[in-house]
Parts: structure tokens; C-alpha cells; sequence
């Protein structure tokens, strides 16, 4: 089956800058273009206000100063608080970014994107409709630079009717026995599956039905060369300083 080459750079540091900056941050963005690396994945729920923000957890305690349901949050509580001084007090202050803020800077920085779609419990539907309608703007000129994502099919089959033209991708920790039937049905083009659960046959079988290959979160070269030896298309990593796309 023909298999189109994979758009994006071939590594991707993990909720914008992996270990080097609070993680879903504009900082991470920079260090992630810091260290070279060209292109990006985090993570996108909505704000109390229905805003599209980054962020990885439904509540906020692990990652900023605040506390509770980030879908009960409004933009003005949200924007105000500390998203940094949880990592390192140098990045004291550092926000909670919006879409369309982490979107401009990934632009200014020639950083390519996997948005990784992540609603919140029971918010699939909404979640999904508002991120997808916010990235085909943003991404309207660009649409190759960004490859959405998620582990709800919900929200994978509301992105492909209303951004046909964003590619899609199913993420699965373990791959599932029935995952060519589901990347079939939800016409995504890359199977995204965590690392630890893959093996030399599952690649090949993956590319010989035509879908792209991205796995996470692989901070170790060594492993990511295997990978990428396997037929690994894209490696997710926490260690954008030391995990380098292979020489092809
Ligand atoms: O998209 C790959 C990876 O980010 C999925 O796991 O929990 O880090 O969003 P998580
Ligand atoms: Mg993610």
C-alpha cells in the first residue's frame, strides 16, 4: 500500500519541551527549538470558559499553583496562575497557555505539532469540536505542520468530519488486536502507541497497511535508533537534547 512520507520531523519532544521546562509551556517550546528539535507534541483540553488550553491533567495541582477541575476554571483563574515554580523556581510565573498563543509560537519557532486532543471525563464531544475548529483555523496555511491525536475515537470521528484536511492519528498504549479496523473506521493515517508494547511486527504491519508509525515516550537514543530501525516513523521523547532523528 502506498505510504506517503510521514510530514512532521522524525522526533518530537513530549508536552512541548519534554524535561527541559515545565511540561505544556511556552518555555518548553523554546527550549525544545533550543535544542534543535523541530517539531512538538502537547496536550489540549478546555478551560472552565470552554477555551482550548494546555494542559495534561483534568485538575491542576500537579502542574500549577491552583487547584481542581481545569473544566471548572475560567480563563481569567487560569491564565493568572503559576504553571512553572512546580519544576524549577526559574521558571516561576510561567502561564498556562492557550491554543492559539502556543500555536503562534510553534509558528515563529518553525516547530511542527501533534496535538494531542485530551478531553476531559465526559467532555469528548465538545472538547474535540472546539479544539479541531480552533486548529483548522490556525493551521489553515500550514495544515501539514500539525497532526492531531487522541485516545477517544469520539473525538477522532468528530475531527475527521470537521477538519478532513488535518491528519489524524489513534494513540493506544498497548496496540489492540482489532487496531487496523480502527484506524480503518476512524480514517486517521498514524498509529501512535506507546513504545514499551511495540515490536518489529507490529511496525511492519502498521506500514504495510499504509499508516504511519509514532511511538512515546522513548527517552533512551539507544531504544529510539532500535525504533527507528524497526520502521519507526516518529519517536515522542522527554529528552530533546539527546534523542536525534536517524541519518536517512
Ligand atoms: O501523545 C503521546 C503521549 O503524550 C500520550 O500520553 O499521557 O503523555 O499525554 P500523555
Ligand atoms: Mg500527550
Amino acid at each position: 500500500m502506498h505510504r506517503p512520507e510521514f510530514p512532521l520531523p522524525a522526533v518530537l519532544a513530549h508536552r512541548c519541551g519534554g524535561t527541559l521546562a515545565p511540561e505544556n509551556t511556552l518555555a518548553g517550546l523554546a527550549a525544545a527549538a533550543a535544542n534543535g528539535c523541530r517539531g512538538v507534541e502537547f496536550d489540549v483540553m478546555l478551560s472552565g470558559s470552554a477555551s482550548p488550553v494546555l494542559i495534561h491533567d483534568e485538575t491542576l495541582e500537579r502542574t500549577t499553583n491552583g487547584y481542581g477541575p481545569v473544566a471548572h476554571t475560567s480563563d481569567d483563574a487560569l491564565f493568572a496562575l503559576d504553571a512553572g515554580s512546580w519544576f524549577d523556581p526559574r521558571f516561576a510565573g510561567e502561564p498556562v497557555p492557550c491554543l492559539d498563543l502556543a500555536a503562534a509560537r510553534c509558528q515563529a519557532l518553525g516547530l511542527a505539532v501533534n496535538l494531542e486532543i485530551k478531553p476531559s471525563h465526559g467532555t469528548d464531544a465538545e472538547t474535540s469540536e472546539r479544539v479541531v475548529r480552533r486548529a483548522r483555523t490556525l493551521w489553515a496555511a500550514a495544515p501539514d505542520a500539525v497532526l492531531l491525536s487522541s485516545f477517544s475515537e469520539r473525538a477522532l470521528e468528530i475531527a475527521a468530519s470537521l477538519a478532513p484536511g488535518l491528519r489524524r492519528g489513534l494513540l493506544v498504549g498497548a496496540v489492540p488486536p482489532d487496531w487496523l479496523a480502527r484506524c480503518r473506521r476512524l480514517r486517521v493515517a498514524a498509529l501512535h502507541a506507546d513504545h514499551r508494547h511495540l515490536d518489529a511486527d507490529c511496525v511492519a504491519a502498521a506500514r504495510a497497511a499504509g499508516l504511519w508509525v509514532v511511538t512515546y515516550t522513548v527517552n533512551d537514543p539507544g531504544r529510539a535508533g532500535t525504533l527507528f530501525d524497526w520502521g519507526v516513523d516518529c519517536v515522542i521523547t522527554d529528552r530533546p537534547d539527546i534523542v536525534r532523528a536517524p541519518r536517512r
